[in-house]
């Protein structure tokens, strides 16, 4: 993303640059079963920034495959589309001793220069120098404001503040008081993640003190994610009751689908009371295998509410410009500011 000087780019600059590698401020967030190539590659052609994690090929060697996949389809599309925004792709690292492949899949990540690596548990100045040194930038999921400060010290380029609502491992603050907090002490990229949907939604994340819009649900619920048809359906049919947020299923507090909860063998009205502080539990589905995070039992933030079809990328990610364009115009009329003009034309020279 920067000249490869292996010096830290100054915060202001890396917003910056990585705005303008965008055609809309919205990075299309990593997810566990659900993000893939091809997805990350569709985002990535409508200007986005795609991603997905590490995690979602089994071996190291696999995930090799997908970075040289993804290297040779953005070069591809820079060919094909002359003159078009094609955004840079993403990977999410999960930075902690319980993942046995960090070192490989970081060595991986800097032998191919991944652009943006996306870091969630560990924040680690060393590996944020390593990324620096050929040019890729990091950005680090937080969802609290003392792993904010901890990430900010490790040198991130940029902070994504997990709100409360959101789907994966979702936080339980306010999206409005964390980004203001974060940004008293931050003035690098700033991202924000939860219940975000549609164009509206990205603008406001911009108006709160956010450069990007991080959105994970509303791609789900696309033709090129990996996520099981029913599940595209189950978020389509849903609305914001109808998600449980809970440590039931891994032992983090996550949100999930009732409806694939109780499938699974969960006791949804007793988890609904008992919130985070149920704890790791292990039912049976019908077939008495035990349900599975994320396989079997499906996440989904709160932004359900606002997801009524199964776009392609492609689609949904036009349909977020134009809404986008609407809601700029829109914030401009309540504020009584005209929408910019089109020059006028220069006054004719009087004729002779
Ligand atoms: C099914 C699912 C899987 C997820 N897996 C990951 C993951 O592997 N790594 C990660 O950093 N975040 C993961 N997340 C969280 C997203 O990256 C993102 O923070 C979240 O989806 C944003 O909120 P939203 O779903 O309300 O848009 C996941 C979210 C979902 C819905």
């Amino acid at each position: 993303m920067t000249p490869d000087s292996g010096a830290p780019p100054s915060p202001k600059t890396t917003a910056d640059t990585l705005k303008s590698k965008t055609s809309l401020p919205v990075i299309v967030a990593p997810m566990f079963l659900v993000s893939n190539p091809d997805m990350a590659l569709a985002s990535c052609k409508e200007g986005l920034v795609g991603s997905f994690p590490a995690l979602n090929q089994l071996t190291s060697q696999g995930f090799e495959d997908w970075l040289i996949k993804m290297n040779d389809g953005i070069e591809k599309l820079k060919k094909d589309n002359p003159g078009q925004t094609i955004g840079p792709y993403a990977v999410n690292l999960i930075v902690h001793k319980t993942n046995p492949r960090l070192e490989e899949d970081l060595a991986l990540c800097i032998k191919h220069k991944v652009p943006v690596v996306i870091t969630s548990l560990g924040a680690v100045p060393d590996l944020v120098k390593a990324v620096h040194a050929y040019g890729g930038i990091v950005l680090h999921d937080v969802t609290n404001i003392e792993h904010a400060k901890k990430a900010a010290a490790a040198g991130v380029d940029g902070l994504i503040a997990v709100s409360a609502g959101a789907g994966g491992h979702a936080g339980t603050r306010n999206p409005v008081s964390l980004v203001n907090e974060i940004r008293e002490f931050f003035d690098g990229v700033v991202v924000l993640a939860g219940c975000l949907s549609n164009g509206h939604d990205v603008l406001s994340a911009e108006v709160m003190g956010a450069d990007f819009a991080y959105m994970g649900t509303r791609f789900v619920a696309t033709k090129e994610s990996s996520a099981d048809p029913a599940y595209k359906q189950m978020i389509v049919d849903a609305s914001a009751t109808d998600v449980v947020y809970t440590s039931a299923v891994s032992g983090i507090p996550a949100n999930f689908l009732k409806d694939s909860m109780a499938k699974a063998g969960f006791d949804v009205e007793k988890l609904k009371k008992e919130g985070a502080a149920a704890g790791k539990l292990k039912p049976m589905n019908a077939d008495g295998e035990e349900a599975k995070a994320w396989k079997t039992v499906w996440s989904a933030g709160q932004g359900v509410s606002n997801i009524h079809d199964i776009p392609s990328v492609e689609d949904l990610a036009k349909r977020l410009e134009t809404e986008y364009a609407e809601a700029k115009e829109e914030l401009a009329k309540k504020l009584g500011i005209a929408p910019a003009k089109p020059k006028a034309a220069a006054p004719k020279a009087p004729k002779p």
